[in-house]
């Protein structure tokens, strides 16, 4: 495994890889040399053909308390502008397996690695933390979890996807809130209002459970997953008849898989499938 100096990346699962925002001094912050050993640890597990999905956390105390303020206080508008600032971002979006975030702690959106301080065991998440969170396809959360979009206080705005991804979230006026007025809302509260799949109150933690998930999704057929995970991201893109239209085109083309013959005929003989990958 790749050694980062601002990530762990280990393997609790053969199949599953577990990326650890390690940058405790700045509760996870998100400067420009953590968020490239983010995307390259996430990219490496993306393209390693053992791995099936991956974990992305934090600390108990923070998933990420969003973009390093003290890395961009005196950039320029020039500077931000023409070097197109966050938008590299976008690459934790664009990766073909699946990600789950387990948030504990702040997590300022602009997670899916977010700074709604991001605490992605999501034990919270800000702002960038949160944005961050945001990518990922799947949020677990612990019950110290709290995200926010406190960008609003520092002067600006979200810059990693929040407004955008929020608002498909979990609507217009409640992202208006978030983003307004920069309130930081607990893991109860997040679950409540969808933007998060559930809060982990097992003593077991939310890093297990988003480990146990990912073990399920990486037992899949991982043809079938990635193209699951493709129509469903088609969704915020997409009109609905454009929509379902591409969903029924990777249905078809399911049918070129070795693997939808294995799942069908095992399922006619009572038996477990057994995935080939192709
Ligand atoms: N950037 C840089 N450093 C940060 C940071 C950030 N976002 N968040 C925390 N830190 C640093 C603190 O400066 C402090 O460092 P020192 O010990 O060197 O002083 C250390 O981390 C510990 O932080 P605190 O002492 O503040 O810890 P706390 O427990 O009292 O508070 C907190 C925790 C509420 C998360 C608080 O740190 C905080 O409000 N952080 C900023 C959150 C924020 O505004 N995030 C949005 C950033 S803008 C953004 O993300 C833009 C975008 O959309 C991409």
């Amino acid at each position: 495994l790749a050694y980062y100096e601002n990530v762990i990346v280990s393997k609790p699962d053969p199949a599953v890889a577990l990326i650890t925002l390690n940058r405790p001094n700045a509760l996870n912050a998100l400067n420009a040399a953590h968020f490239n050993d983010i995307s390259s640890a996430l990219r490496e597990a993306d393209q390693d053909p053992a791995t099936g999905a991956m974990v992305i956390t934090g600390s108990d105390k923070a998933f990420a308390a969003g973009a390093d303020i003290k890395e961009m206080k005196d950039k320029t508008f020039a500077e931000a502008y023409t070097s197109n600032y966050l938008a590299n971002w976008e690459v934790i979006a664009k990766l073909r397996k699946p990600v789950i975030a387990a948030v504990s702690g702040y997590a300022h959106c602009h997670t899916s690695l977010g700074n709604v301080a991001i605490y992605v065991t999501l034990v919270g998440k800000l702002g960038g933390g949160l944005e961050l969170a945001l990518q990922a396809d799947i949020l677990l959360a612990a019950p110290s979890a709290k995200l926010g979009q406190p960008e609003i206080n520092l002067g600006v705005i979200p810059g990693g996807g929040g407004t955008q991804r929020l608002a498909r979230l979990i609507g217009k006026s409640r992202t208006m809130e978030m983003v307004l007025t920069g309130r930081i809302i607990d893991a109860e509260e997040a679950e409540r209002w969808g933007l998060v799949n559930r809060v982990v109150r097992e003593d077991s933690g939310v890093v297990d459970a988003a480990i146990k998930l990912a073990k399920e999704v990486a037992s899949k057929g991982r043809v079938a997953v990635t193209a699951g995970k493709e129509a469903v991201n088609a969704a915020f893109e997409l009109s609905l008849s454009e929509g379902l239209r591409f969903e029924r085109r990777l249905f078809h083309s399911l049918f070129a898989t070795k693997d939808q013959k294995e799942g069908m005929t095992a399922f006619a003989e009572k038996r477990k499938p057994e995935w080939t990958h192709s």
